[in-house]
């Protein structure tokens, strides 16, 4: 099981990769992660609509100041045109964008607000649409003055059930070998809340069609787990959200060094700390430091074997 992993032109230390999530994903965890052996990380997703109307709030989630860590900005369209008009403000020479690694199309968002725009899981079933973005996707990579080396995106196997049987997912491999250099695989359909059993065989199904790297998503945390997965469907890497929440340390449990967990209240502490100082020095939002906060409050009560409950984390419609 190799333990390297390149994406278009980016080498990554370890197959791992932090997943984009909203309210998580802020440059101060994403460096954390890193410390603790993310080797890609990525944005909350950020809706193209906002940056082609220059909506201020949607530029301010692009943060991308560390140049040490590996990350890409995750993009929600609609459609091709609000794509290009996005792309074209990313190459605004500002400290926010000068660090994006790689663009990432988000198909799998279950909010009902973006499939009522037809963006989204709407999108997987429509081939030619999909085609006529992902080739904006893959001209852009080609002129672009930002140091992009990948292009991809994130799936679900379908808007419900019945696409998920129709394995609308598949034909989505072949367009991705012509214009991507990667596919996320996240093994759940729309309708699927993050309780429910991920389908880990239909991401063979999608290797077995694959000429580009794919990364499996869905209930992978533990060293066992990416075994199982890299097994059962030769998946060449893993996407990592829940599991990174719970411990910023699951990256080095996943690359079989050590336990996943942090070994002390000293090794918390100082993930803390790092977190907060990094937060204030790149500005991160509200949103994202009350998210940790609590957090890191959970794990602290988790290793010494207290319950977690307290206040709810902030409501995300991608946790239903
Ligand atoms: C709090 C939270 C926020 C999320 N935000 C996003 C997002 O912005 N973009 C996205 O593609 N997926 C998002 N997701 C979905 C995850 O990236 C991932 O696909 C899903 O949680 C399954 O992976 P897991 O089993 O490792 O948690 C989010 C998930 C969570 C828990």
């Amino acid at each position: 099981m190799s333990q390297q992993l390149k994406l278009g032109s980016l080498e990554l230390s370890s197959p791992f990769i932090l997943a984009p999530m909203e309210s998580v994903s802020d440059c101060a965890y994403r460096r954390v992660c890193w410390d603790r052996g993310a080797s890609l990380t990525w944005t909350e997703m950020i809706r193209a609509r906002g940056l082609a109307r220059n909506n201020k709030s949607t530029f301010d989630l692009i943060d991308t100041f560390d140049p040490e860590v590996l990350t890409g900005v995750q993009l929600m369209v609609a459609n091709e045109k609000e794509l290009a008009e996005a792309l074209e403000k990313l190459e605004k020479p500002t400290p926010h964008f000068r660090n994006i690694r790689a663009i990432d199309l988000n198909f799998g968002c279950p909010s009902p607000e973006v499939i009522r725009i037809g963006a989204g899981p709407a999108l997987l079933k429509r081939r030619g649409k999909l085609e006529t973005i992902f080739k904006v996707l893959a001209s852009w990579k080609k002129s672009t003055t930002l140091p992009i080396g990948a292009v991809g995106a994130k799936i679900r196997l379908g808007l419900n059930r019945l696409e998920q049987d129709r394995q609308v997912y598949l034909p989505i491999v072949e367009l991705a070998n012509e214009h991507l250099d990667y596919l996320v695989v996240h093994a759940r359909h729309a309708r699927q809340n993050s309780a429910d059993k991920p389908t880990w065989s239909a991401i063979a199904e999608v290797k077995a069609r694959a000429k580009i790297p794919i990364i499996a998503n869905g209930d992978i945390v533990t060293r066992e787990d990416w075994e199982r997965v890299s097994r059962e469907t030769g998946a060449d890497g893993a996407l990592i959200a829940r599991g990174a929440i719970k411990s910023p340390w699951v990256f080095r449990g996943l690359r079989g060094e050590g336990s996943g967990l942090p070994a002390s209240d000293a090794e918390l502490d100082a993930a803390e700390a790092q977190y907060l100082s990094l937060a204030d020095r790149y500005g991160s939002k509200l949103k994202f430091k009350e998210w940790h906060t609590e957090g890191f409050r959970r794990m602290r009560a988790r290793l010494h074997g207290e319950s977690e409950k307290g206040p709810a984390l902030p409501v995300n419609e991608h946790m239903q």
